[in-house]
């Protein structure tokens, strides 16, 4: 039996004690008693594991493979087109190689659960063999949902809609799309249909990039959240980004919230990305590329933060740090009230998991793993305002990894004191 004391436990109250048994969390709460090792963690905030639930882990990092190839002008439309063009050369040990180095960035930040998007418009499936083998080779490490995702449309080309079905039948977990891609809308329609159909016939998650645009007359959320809400499918369904939601007007957006919450699907925004995505052909004023994150949290509707890319074609930048993601979603959404902060945490965290629709084993509970990370600070409010640092990473009640805070050789002295 292991105890972890001293600590300031997430939406726990008074509790600073956390009882493991076996790799399991027997118990929360205050003097729980005694234990084979009691390890204190100095007054800081424990949380459940950061959640990233929307990442291409087969082009991180293409971009400066890519060289000045990569290089464009920073619309979402040219990085599609540049893409195919880099995927010829993929091989299942590159992207392996790759895709574990933006793991390691997100696991030594904090994160444990991964949901991906693995492009398989690829007739050798090159990308989906690797990423189906590290779900396998890191499971201890990180739990990774992967999702056939057809970045090149189901119909722009013959066959595209059969290689999503066949990369289920593979082992993908969840069903993708990009409909406001197809070429015409009647397709882009048709595609959602096709996803609805595919989870339902191999038992699949949904996850779709769904309007990924500044055009307010990209609407295919609409069809989306209708299909599902009429099949029961809404908490297994999230809607990726989102986008041309944040220019709807509100009289359709207000409609459309409502049915939101009877479908109770769920919504995820990529801050960093689609600020500098979008918004690209607006002079001024200039669009901010989200969704309606902060009424989406008002309405009670799931909405997560995520990383979306890490240096490759649509974005140069990303490291895997979520709580860059989550400082720059708070700016972007204008969401700090003192109400707001309080919830902050779960946009990276529990909302993520909702996504994923991995919440019921997932959080700070009793008989639940024993997962979760130390940061550095003793409040929400705290942690978040100064972009806190994991001190470490608990999976199963074993360190995955542990640190010290910053310590300085000289600190600095200003030579007064108040
Ligand atoms: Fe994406």
């Amino acid at each position: 039996m292991k105890k972890y004391t001293n600590a300031v436990i997430y939406r726990h109250g008074d509790a600073n004690e956390i009882l493991v048994d076996n790799g399991v969390i027997k118990a929360i709460g205050t003097n729980l008693g005694p234990a084979d090792e009691v390890i204190d963690l100095g007054g800081k905030l424990v949380i459940a594991p950061y959640v990233d639930p929307h990442l291409h882990l087969d082009y991180v990092y293409t971009l400066s493979e890519l060289g000045q190839a990569g290089a464009g002008s920073g619309t979402l439309f040219e990085a599609i087109e540049m893409w195919p063009k880099f995927k010829e050369t993929l091989t299942v040990d590159s992207v392996k190689k790759l895709a574990t180095k933006a793991i390691r960035d997100e696991v030594s930040q904090g994160v444990q659960y991964i949901r991906t998007h693995v492009d398989i418009t690829d007739k050798n499936f090159t990308a989906l063999r690797a990423l189906l083998e590290l779900r396998e080779e890191l499971k201890n490490i990180v739990e990774i949902q992967v999702v056939a995702f057809p970045q090149e449309g189901m119909y722009t080309f013959k066959g595209g809609r059969d290689l999503v079905e066949e990369a289920l039948k593979m082992g993908a977990d969840v069903v993708g799309g990009i409909p406001h891609y197809e070429p015409a809308r009647e397709f882009g329609e048709k595609s959602i249909y096709d996803t609805l159909e595919l989870a339902l016939k191999y038992d699949k998650l949904i996850d779709v990039h769904c309007d990924e645009t500044d055009d307010p007359n990209s609407r295919f959320v609409e069809l989306l959240n209708a299909v599902v809400l009429m099949e029961g499918y809404g908490e297994k369904t999230t809607a990726s980004h989102t986008c041309s939601f944040g220019s709807a007007d509100n009289s359709y957006a207000f409609r459309m919230m409502d049915l939101f919450k009877k479908s109770k699907m769920n919504f995820i925004a990529c801050p960093t990305e689609n600020a500098y995505l979008q918004g690209r052909q607006d002079t001024y004023p200039k669009r901010r590329g989200l969704t309606r994150v902060k009424e989406f949290m008002e309405a009670g509707i799931n909405i997560a933060f995520a990383q979306d890319s890490i240096n490759d074609p649509w974005y140069p930048m990303g490291n895997g740090n979520m709580m860059y993601i989550l400082d720059n979603g708070i700016h972007l959404a204008q969401i700090m009230s003192p109400e707001e902060i309080e919830k902050d945490l779960d946009l990276i965290t529990y909302n993520g998991a909702r996504c994923m629709h991995i919440q019921d084993k997932y959080g700070l509970d009793a008989s639940k793993d024993a997962n979760f990370i130390v940061l550095d600070g003793d409040s929400s409010f705290d942690v978040i305002r100064n972009r806190a640092p994991v001190l470490a990473s608990v999976r199963k009640g074993e360190y995955l990894f542990k640190r010290k805070p910053v310590e300085y050789e000289v600190a600095l002295d200003l030579g007064i004191k108040y």
